[in-house]
This record gives C-alpha cells, sequence and structure tokens, in this order.
C-alpha cells in the first residue's frame, strides 16, 4: 500500500485534468502538491487558473486524467467512484462558497445527514448534530429551514 511522505496528509503528483468539450481546456497541467498534517494552505490565483479544479481533484469530488493525489495514505487515482464517495463522506469535510444546504431540511437535519449516511442511529446523530449548532452557537436556529429564514428576514440570496 502506498505511504504519505512523514507528516503528510495530501500528496499531488503530476495531477492533470483535462475538460473536454467544444474546446479541451487543460485546467491542470501536472501539479506537484505536498500539505503536512495539520498545516493550512490557501490556494490563490486568478480567476480560471483552476483553483476549483484542483480542490475537486485532490478531494475525489472530481475524477483525473492524469497523475496521483494520495490522502492519508490513500491513493485516489486508484479508487472507484463507489469507494472514493464513501471515502470522502467517511473522512474529509468541505465548506463550499455556496453552502450546498439542502433547503427543504432545517438546519440541524442539514448537519446529521453526513452521520446518518454512516449509519450512526437516528438518535445519537441528532445528539451531536445539536451538540455541533451549540458549539457554533446556532443552537437557536436549529430548526429552522432557508424558507423559514426568509420569510423572517428581508434577505434574497441567490
Ligand atoms: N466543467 C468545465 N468544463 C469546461 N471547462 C471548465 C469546466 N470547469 C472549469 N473549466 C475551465 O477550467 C479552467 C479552470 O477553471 P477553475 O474553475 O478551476 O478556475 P478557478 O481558479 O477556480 O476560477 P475562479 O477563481 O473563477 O473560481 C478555466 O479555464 C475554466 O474555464
Ligand atoms: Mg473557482
Amino acid at each position: 500500500m502506498q505511504q504519505p511522505a512523514h507528516g503528510s496528509i495530501v500528496q499531488a503528483r503530476r495531477l492533470r485534468k483535462v475538460y473536454r468539450g467544444a474546446n479541451e481546456v487543460e485546467a491542470l497541467r501536472g501539479i506537484d502538491l505536498e500539505v503536512e498534517r495539520g498545516e493550512m494552505v490557501a490556494i490563490v490565483g486568478p480567476s480560471g487558473s483552476g483553483k476549483t479544479t484542483l480542490l475537486n481533484c485532490l478531494s475525489g469530488l472530481d475524477a483525473f486524467d492524469g497523475g496521483q493525489v494520495v490522502v492519508d495514505g490513500k491513493d485516489l487515482s486508484t479508487m472507484s467512484d463507489r469507494t472514493r464517495t464513501a471515502y470522502r463522506r467517511d473522512h474529509m469535510g468541505f465548506v463550499f462558497q455556496a453552502f450546498n444546504l439542502l433547503p427543504v431540511l432545517s438546519a440541524v437535519e442539514n448537519v446529521e445527514i453526513p452521520l446518518l449516511l454512516q449509519n450512526v442511529n437516528s438518535r445519537d446523530s441528532r445528539r451531536r448534530a445539536l451538540e455541533m449548532l451549540e458549539t457554533l452557537g446556532l443552537a437557536h436556529r436549529a430548526t429552522s429551514t432557508r424558507r423559514s429564514r426568509r420569510s423572517s428576514s428581508s434577505c434574497s440570496c441567490a
């Protein structure tokens, strides 16, 4: 099994991603990257330089055309789509620019979904989700839905 270099949590080697369509776009051209465990990294660059593409490939959200991504010793390039999805569910967290909350669910239901998908029983999932909202000072919003928040404020999010 592939092992990461000492202390690294994410490694990319010669990562390549091509979008194919009317025009072929080589979005990643042989990216090498290593992130140490506990390290905080910001990826900056002009619009269109490939930041989102890189993050999608590093996190297994998107497949790539060449090279290798190893996360915590696991080689994403050799995983099936199904295995990669399960690995993402169990080991990764994302904060998207668009929050991607499910609008028909309440705040606490949105938070507990990943636990339910991991077959944590509903009682424990709910308890842990409420604890998390409490930690973040959001307990008072636990039963809010996007719809109820909208109708109670003048927010008009795109
Ligand atoms: N689904 C797609 N199909 C075709 N080309 C794409 C697709 N997604 C991104 N691209 C192209 O790949 C390149 C990298 O795009 P990407 O979205 O990764 O850049 P970015 O750095 O995240 O940009 P931004 O700062 O605007 O978010 C760009 O040339 C973009 O037009
Ligand atoms: Mg982007």
